[in-house]
């Protein structure tokens, strides 16, 4: 592993700094199989806005552009930005890509947002701040959908990047704004090692 000299994760140059030296072991290289299963069956309809925040490499962002929504794909670390450039198609890129605080940046209110190792990018004091952005980003009855990195027992003291959480740690954050719809374990060979039998689709319904 590189020697590495930014140690929190909630600062952009933590990122930079990794992605500049290609250490992303959350990366899994293409699209998870159970975001196109989703919407097979998701109520999502042509055009729908749909963000993806700490979009990283952006390979869903492709995805859900050439699906027919109106996707924004934000991160925080222009490394990151420039990772997606060169795995997106240019004028996707350009539709698609922004440099953006999820947490700061301006914007009218999405359909959906699409969650991959983002929630657990952040560090645990960040993640009542996440739940209380998705809730004000989504329209009333907009979705919260994606992998999200559950683990019954974590490791004390937490770890991370990836900071795992319990399911109760999750409810706990998510339910005051959201209704679960959706919890399924991700079999172990869609998920990469970092993320192995840990890993569940999950959607919440924004109750508005
Ligand atoms: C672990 S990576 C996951 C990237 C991508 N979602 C994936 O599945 O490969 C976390 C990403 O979140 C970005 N990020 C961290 N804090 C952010 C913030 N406040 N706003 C936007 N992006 C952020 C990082 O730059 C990084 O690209």
């Amino acid at each position: 592993m590189p020697e590495f000299t930014t140690r929190d994760p909630s600062q952009a140059a933590f990122w930079d700094e990794r992605f500049a030296a290609n250490f992303t072991p959350w990366d899994q290289g293409a699209v998870p199989p159970a975001l196109g299963r989703w919407l097979a069956r998701a109520a999502l309809a042509p055009g729908a806005r749909v963000l993806v925040p700490g979009c990283g490499s952006a390979y869903e962002a492709a995805f859900l552009d050439a699906a027919g929504f109106a996707v924004l794909s934000i991160d925080i670390a222009e490394a990151a930005l420039a990772r997606a450039r060169a795995v997106l198609p240019a004028d996707v890129a350009g539709r698609v890509l922004r440099k953006a605080d999820f947490f700061a940046f301006a914007a009218e209110p999405f359909d959906a947002i699409y969650e991959r190792a983002f929630l657990c990018a952040l560090p645990p004091r960040l993640w009542p701040a996440y739940a209380a952005r998705c809730a004000e980003l989504l329209e009333p009855d907009g979705w919260l959908a994606g992998l999200f990195f559950i683990d019954p027992a974590p490791p004390e003291p937490r770890r991370g990047p990836p900071f795992a959480m319990t399911r109760a740690e999750l409810d706990a954050l998510l339910a005051p704004a959201f209704e679960c719809t959706e919890d399924q374990v991700i079999a172990s060979g869609e998920s990469i090692e970092v993320f192995a039998g840990r890993e569940r689709w999950m959607v919440w319904r924004s109750r508005g």
